[in-house]
């Protein structure tokens, strides 16, 4: 039976607990609305560590739009069940007081990268996700945390984070999980309409091919997207774009 903790004491009296047993701890935190490439994650952990946790929290901090935030799905019986068939141990689902009581005064602000891609259209979008972060690792204390290649910006932000403060848990990079068609498979997905969903697998066939930053975006408007940036990095391409009111993000290694 999965145990589901929703206050920050329990939760700290339980981690306590499994340090105590000296268990190896895995630790998955999602926003919920689970999917397979979430479920890839916690197959891992499983794989990797005698306890898995998996925090659900749809952290506000990291909305800077409120209609994203508000229409974001929230299936929570739906992914407890989930959850509880993979085996996993423990789901950590506190609300927005129990993480939030000093109501955000205290934040992680990164300076450099997090402004950038993902950070230049969403400002204040990664202090959110630091803060929280570093609040669920603090509360969780795993030995590994994991994290999807499908957020690479955010991951690597992450990374630093933890060498940063010297933080003990080690932090797992998991491949990026696409539907047959291509598409990464993302919670907001589910919000694409039918007409959407058909073309959304147009993004990854145009971040693939061998072509230049202008003429991917070139293609991609032209396929219906609006395109918020393409941008090559590290031997990657990673790029935003809206399909209608959703906004889908997606990276590529380009290693040709
Ligand atoms: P969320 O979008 O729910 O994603 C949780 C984790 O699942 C992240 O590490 C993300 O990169 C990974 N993930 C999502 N889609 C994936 C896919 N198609 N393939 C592989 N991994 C995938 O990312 C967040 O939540 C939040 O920012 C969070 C880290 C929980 C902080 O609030």
């Amino acid at each position: 039976m999965i145990k589901v903790i929703r206050t920050v004491k329990a939760a700290q009296r339980y981690f306590r607990g499994a340090r105590a047993d000296r268990k190896a701890l895995g630790f998955v935190p999602t926003m919920g609305a689970l999917h397979t490439g979430h479920m890839s994650l916690v197959r891992r952990s499983m794989n990797e560590n005698e306890l898995t946790a998996v925090s659900i929290f749809i952290n506000r901090t990291q909305f800077n739009d409120t209609s994203d935030y508000s229409e974001y799905p929230r299936p929570l019986d739906q992914d407890l069940a989930q959850l509880e068939s993979a085996g996993v141990d423990v789901a950590f689902c506190p609300d927005t007081k129990e993480l939030y009581a000093e109501g955000y005064r205290y934040r992680i602000q990164e300076t450099s990268l997090s402004k950038e891609l993902e950070g230049a259209s969403r400002p204040g979008h990664f202090d959110g996700v630091l803060t929280v972060v570093m609040k669920l690792l603090s509360i969780v204390t795993p030995h590994r945390a994991y994290f999807g290649e499908k957020d690479w910006q955010q991951y690597q932000l992450i990374r630093d984070m933890a060498d940063a403060f010297f933080l003990e848990t080690e932090i797992m990079l998991c491949p990026l999980i696409r539907d047959s068609d291509g598409l990464a498979l993302s919670s907001r997905n589910a919000l694409l309409s039918d007409r959407e969903r058909t073309i959304a697998p147009r993004f990854y066939e145009i971040l693939s091919l061998q072509a230049s930053v202008e003429q991917k975006k070139n293609l991609l408007n032209k396929s219906g997207f609006q395109v918020d940036y393409v941008e090559e990095r590290d031997g990657r391409v990673l790029a935003a774009v809206w399909l209608g009111e959703v906004r889908l993000i997606d990276n590529v290694c380009i290693d040709w």
